[in-house]
């Protein structure tokens, strides 16, 4: 199909947002964007027999298999170039990637973060450790942000956030829940059917979304 968007999903666990955007992409919903590679930064994380399940080639390209986060980042890189990916995503990835990826996927490297960025998000918090951050800190609001990724960690442009109430009684797995259900699963394909379309414009550290 000409003006294809080939998407890469990065993961490293259950690879639920994954699956969101599996589903998305076979309701049409992410036209013209298309799965091209799921790559995994271990092996046999269950976001790996998804892709298998729904036909996208998986990868696994093992941290540990790299001397440093340098040169995983940069033969990561490599990689995705040879597949002539236009959108990288990080779903559930949990690997830090220096600058390289960065410079070589200018405003086009989307990450999901499971708060309302900027709080609770930096160095230290992700999964379950944001909850707990946000439940510790009493917030009554919590939810979910897609940025792009920039080289200061969850620092970049916020393309979506959907906010999820915090209730009395929440543990940290079951806001995690509630923010994935009501949150991640719809803007992270939401945010990546925007890029396809050509419709966002990032200016500064703002994200305009164009009519179509
Ligand atoms: C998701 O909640 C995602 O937002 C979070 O990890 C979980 C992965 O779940 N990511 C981070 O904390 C990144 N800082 P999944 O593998 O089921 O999509």
């Amino acid at each position: 199909m000409s003006g294809e968007k080939r998407i890469a999903v990065l993961v490293s666990g259950g690879g639920t947002n994954l699956q969101a955007l599996l589903d998305a992409e076979a309701r049409g919903d992410l036209q013209p964007g298309k799965i091209a590679a799921v790559v995994a930064s271990a092996p046999g994380v269950y976001a790996l027999e998804r892709a298998k399940q729904a036909g996208v080639p998986a990868y696994v390209m093992a941290r540990k298999d790299y001397p440093s986060s340098k040169a995983y980042t940069i033969a990561l890189t490599e990689f995705l170039q040879g597949q002539k990916i236009d959108l990288v995503i990080l779903a559930g990835f949990m690997t830090i990637l220096t600058e390289e990826m960065v410079k070589a996927f200018p405003n086009a490297i989307l990450n999901v973060h499971p708060a309302l960025i900027p709080s609770f998000c930096g160095a230290g918090y992700f999964g379950l450790h944001v909850h707990e951050a946000a439940l510790s800190y009493g917030v009554k609001v919590s939810g979910a942000t897609v940025h792009f990724v920039s080289e200061e960690c969850d620092g970049g442009p916020i393309v979506m956030q959907k906010a999820v109430p915090v209730l009395e009684g929440d543990t940290p797995e079951t806001l995690q829940r509630r923010v994935m259900e009501q949150a991640e699963w719809q803007i992270l394909p939401q945010a990546a059917a925007l890029f396809c379309r050509g419709r966002l414009r990032v200016h500064g550290r703002v994200v305009h979304i164009t009519e179509e």
